[in-house]
């Protein structure tokens, strides 16, 4: 797509997106990660600033991808420095989209030197729970602390499993995170993760549920954008 054959209906929002997976460092040499390519997040930067919007990208670990022009990327590497920055920046944010694969756990402690082999076998690893920067930023906003309505995108990638489908898991965290839209990837048999293509459904608190059909990331990121363009419109009417 040409940039100037798309609309420029976010001229003046001021967008925050994260992307890529987070590393919890073990020792100087390793650390726990992800999957995430940050391919999703990025596509969204690029589109929004395209349509006119001043975009922040917060990145995690990615696969060497290009900044996007125009967008000014703060580095991170784990969840804890992410909620810091979300922390800082999300006051100033129309929309926040958390398109980040934010590690669940961190270890409890990170070794100085090189974690051994030694002698009596693998120690287990201790670990504590990161916090939830999805609900602390609804928390924040539903407490008045963000300064005006703040449109906020959540992701999920599920595969589905014994106790329910992809769109079920889907219904149960849009419910339990309280953000207005969850954008809700189908993963597992080589889907969406490092791949160009993505499909999915769009969820809404409204009740409304869109099947996001096989397609680009790039094209998954202008539907989940005209649907932050309807929310923003009504909060601007
Ligand atoms: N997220 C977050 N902080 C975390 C974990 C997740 O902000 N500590 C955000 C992600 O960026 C994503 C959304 O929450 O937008 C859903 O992430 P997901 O891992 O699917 O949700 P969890 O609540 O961690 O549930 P699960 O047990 O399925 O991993
Ligand atoms: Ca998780």
């Amino acid at each position: 797509e040409r940039p100037d054959a798309l609309p420029h209906d976010m001229a003046g929002v001021r967008m925050l997106i994260t992307a890529g997976g987070t590393r919890e460092p073990l020792d100087p040499v390793r650390y726990l990660g992800n999957r995430s390519s940050g391919k999703q997040g990025y596509a969204l930067a690029r589109a929004a600033t395209h349509r006119g919007a001043s975009v922040t990208l917060i990145a995690g670990a990615t696969t060497e991808l290009a900044a996007p022009a125009g967008v000014e990327v703060v580095p991170i590497v784990t969840a804890t420095e992410l909620a810091d920055e979300v922390g800082k920046r999300a006051g100033d944010a129309d929309v926040v989209i958390m398109a980040a694969a934010v590690a669940d756990f961190r270890p409890v402690s990170v070794a100085e030197s090189k974690i051994k082999k030694g002698a009596s076998g693998p120690a287990p690893i201790e670990l504590d729970t990161n916090p939830d920067i999805l609900r602390g930023i609804v928390a924040a906003r539903d407490r008045g602390e963000l300064g005006g309505t703040t449109v906020i995108v959540g992701f999920a990638a599920e595969t589905g499993d014994a106790s329910g489908g992809v769109l079920d898991h889907g219904r149960a965290k849009l419910a339990r995170k309280g953000c207005d839209l969850l954008v809700v990837n189908a993963v597992g048999d080589g889907k969406a993760f490092g791949t160009d293509d993505n499909t999915g459904w769009l969820l809404a608190t409204t009740g409304s549920e869109t099947a996001l059909p096989l397609g680009s990331k790039t094209l998954m990121a202008s539907r989940i954008l005209d649907a932050v363009g309807d929310l923003l419109g009504g909060s601007r009417s």
